[in-house]
C-alpha cells in the first residue's frame, strides 16, 4: 500500500492540504468536493463511512450537510486534522473519526447507506479486496476516484514521490464486475492534472481550468481526463 507509511508522519499531515489546496488547488477542491456530493445525491440522515478520510476534507463537509458520517484513516496525524478541522466547523458532536486498516473494517455488513473513498484507490495495490471490503459493510451505495491511466497525469506521475497507480476504463469495469457492483454514473474531469494546478497562483487557475475544460467538453474529452469519479451501487 503506497502512502501507508508517507502519511504517518505529523509535518506531511500538517502540510497535506495547504501543499495541495492553496493557489491554484483550491479549484480542486472545491470540484471534488462537488464530484462527492453529485455522486452521494441528497446526503441528509444518511449514514455514510468515509475510508482513507485523511484530515476530513469530505468528512466534515458531509456533516455540515448533515449525513451521519464515520471517517476512518489508517493515520493517526492525518485524522488529528480532521478533528480540528470539525471543532473549527463546528460539528465535531456530528461526526466519529476512527483510526483503522480500510482492508479490514471495524463494521458489521450492509452497516451503512452510503461508503466513499477519495484519492485512495492511486494508492492501492489490492484495489479489489477494498473495493470489496467497501462493498460489505454498504447496504446500498460505493462512490470513489481513480487517476486515470492514459491521460496527463502519466507524463508527471514519476515527479510524484510514490508514484500512483493508474486505471483505464476497463480495470475499473472490470473491478466492478469482480466486487458485484453496478456503475451508476460517472464523471471525469481536468485535462490538466491536479500537479499542474497546485503550483501556480490562483489568479491563473482559472484561465488554465478554461481552456482544460473546453478540451474536455469537446467530442471524445472525457477520455483525456486525469480523473474519474465512480457511482455505484450493490443492485439488486
Ligand atoms: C492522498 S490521502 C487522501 C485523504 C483524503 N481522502 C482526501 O482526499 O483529502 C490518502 C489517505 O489514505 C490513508 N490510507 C492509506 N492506506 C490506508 C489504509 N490501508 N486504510 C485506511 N487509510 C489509509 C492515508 O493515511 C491518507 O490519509
Amino acid at each position: 500500500m503506497k502512502g501507508r507509511e508517507w502519511y504517518q508522519a505529523t509535518d506531511v499531515a500538517q502540510e497535506y492540504e495547504q501543499k495541495r489546496f492553496s493557489r491554484g488547488g483550491r479549484l480542486i477542491n472545491r470540484r471534488e468536493k462537488r464530484a462527492a456530493l453529485n455522486a452521494l445525491g441528497p446526503v441528509e440522515d444518511r449514514d455514510i463511512l468515509e475510508i482513507a478520510c485523511g484530515t476530513g476534507r469530505f468528512t466534515v463537509m458531509l456533516a455540515e450537510y448533515d449525513a451521519n458520517v464515520v471517517g476512518l484513516d489508517i493515520s493517526g496525524p492525518m485524522l488529528q486534522q480532521g478533528r480540528a478541522k470539525a471543532q473549527k466547523a463546528g460539528v465535531a458532536d456530528h461526526l466519529d473519526f476512527l483510526r483503522g486498516d480500510a482492508a479490514r473494517l471495524p463494521f458489521p455488513d450492509d452497516h451503512f447507506d452510503a461508503v466513499l473513498a477519495m484519492r485512495f484507490f492511486h494508492l492501492a495495490d489490492t484495489p479489489a479486496s477494498f473495493l470489496s471490503e467497501m462493498r460489505r459493510v454498504t447496504r446500498d451505495q460505493v462512490v470513489f476516484d481513480t487517476f486515470n491511466r492514459f491521460s496527463a497525469r502519466s507524463v508527471y506521475n514519476w515527479l510524484l514521490p510514490m508514484g500512483s497507480r493508474l486505471y483505464s476504463r476497463g480495470e475499473v469495469e472490470r473491478l466492478l464486475q469482480r466486487t458485484g457492483l453496478e456503475l451508476v454514473g460517472e464523471e471525469h474531469d481536468f485535462v490538466l492534472p491536479y500537479g499542474f494546478y497546485r503550483r501556480i497562483p490562483n489568479e491563473l487557475a482559472s484561465t488554465f481550468r478554461g481552456l482544460g475544460t473546453g478540451v474536455g467538453r469537446a467530442p471524445g474529452g472525457d477520455r483525456l481526463a486525469t480523473v474519474s469519479w465512480w457511482n455505484t451501487s450493490i443492485g439488486e
